[in-house]
């Protein structure tokens, strides 16, 4: 079985918003704004885009801490539920549907984060650096701009080609991931079975980037790259690590 190209239109959904995003604790996403503040080099007065937000729990976080934050993001189903938390807590996050590609802000940004993998979505590379270049645009001259990725080396030490998960509520959701390396691409078909026994087929596709590509991409859009790191701490990235996180600059105006 194999998804459509556009697997992104559907698959963040309330089965991914309940599966994927509601497990991850406070602590972590406190932890991880920690980081994006840290890497992007932030102080309260700056404005920052949380670049394909999903259920916007960083926004939300960045803006308690009082930071100016847009979070964008396609799926109304997660903006829905970004938007109902923002108004509960009486925050002013400004959250907007667009598609990451075809965001229209020209030097407005002094930090954009895509985190938790949100890159390589689309099936031509093109459409993947039109991404960095709207980033690049919108960031303000000397702004900063931070991805969290896979990090395929480390990925490959202890690949798993099938995984699968056991939820509090019964549910299973078995995970399958197929590398395919000639294509740079990373296929990765999900299946959920409630405990009533209904069945939701999902998956979705990545686009793998190696390090120098993106430095390569990153340069294109107007960026310099200016470190890499393996984890939150900010440590060196090495062929052991799981993610990376790049940090990159915006050069020109
Ligand atoms: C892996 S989630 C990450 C969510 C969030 N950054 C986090 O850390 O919880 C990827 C997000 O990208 C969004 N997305 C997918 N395709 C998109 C597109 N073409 N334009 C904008 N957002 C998109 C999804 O709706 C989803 O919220």
């Amino acid at each position: 079985m194999s998804h459509n190209e556009l697997w992104y239109e559907d698959f963040f959904d309330q089965w991914y918003l309940k599966y994927w995003i509601q497990p991850i604790t406070a602590e972590r996403t406190h932890k991880e704004v920690d980081a994006i503040i840290r890497f992007l080099g932030l102080t309260p007065e700056c404005k920052v885009l949380d670049l394909c937000c999903g259920q916007g729990r960083h926004s939300l976080e960045l803006s308690r801490r009082g930071f100016q934050v847009v979070g964008l993001d396609l799926s109304e189903t997660l903006l829905e539920a970004s938007r109902r938390q923002a108004q509960e807590e009486n925050l002013s996050v400004e959250f907007i549907q667009a598609d990451m590609r075809r965001i229209s802000y020209e030097n407005e940004f002094d930090g954009i984060f895509n985190f938790y993998t949100a890159f390589g979505y689309f099936k031509n590379d093109d459409d993947n650096q039109a991404v960095l270049n709207a980033v690049g645009k919108a960031l303000k001259p000397g702004g900063r701009f931070l991805l969290d990725y896979p990090c395929l080396e480390g990925r490959m030490v202890d690949w798993k080609q099938q995984e699968f998960f056991e939820y509090d509520d019964g549910t299973i959701m078995l995970h399958e991931m197929i590398h395919d390396v000639f294509d740079q691409k990373i296929v990765n078909h999900v299946l959920y079975i409630t405990k009533d026994n209904q069945r939701h087929r999902t998956g979705f596709t990545l686009r793998h980037y190696y390090g120098r590509e993106l430095q390569q991409c990153l340069q294109k859009a107007g960026m310099k790259t200016i470190g890499a790191y393996g984890n939150l701490d900010g440590d060196k990235l090495t062929n052991r690590d799981i993610r990376v996180l790049v940090v990159a600059e915006k050069t020109s105006s």
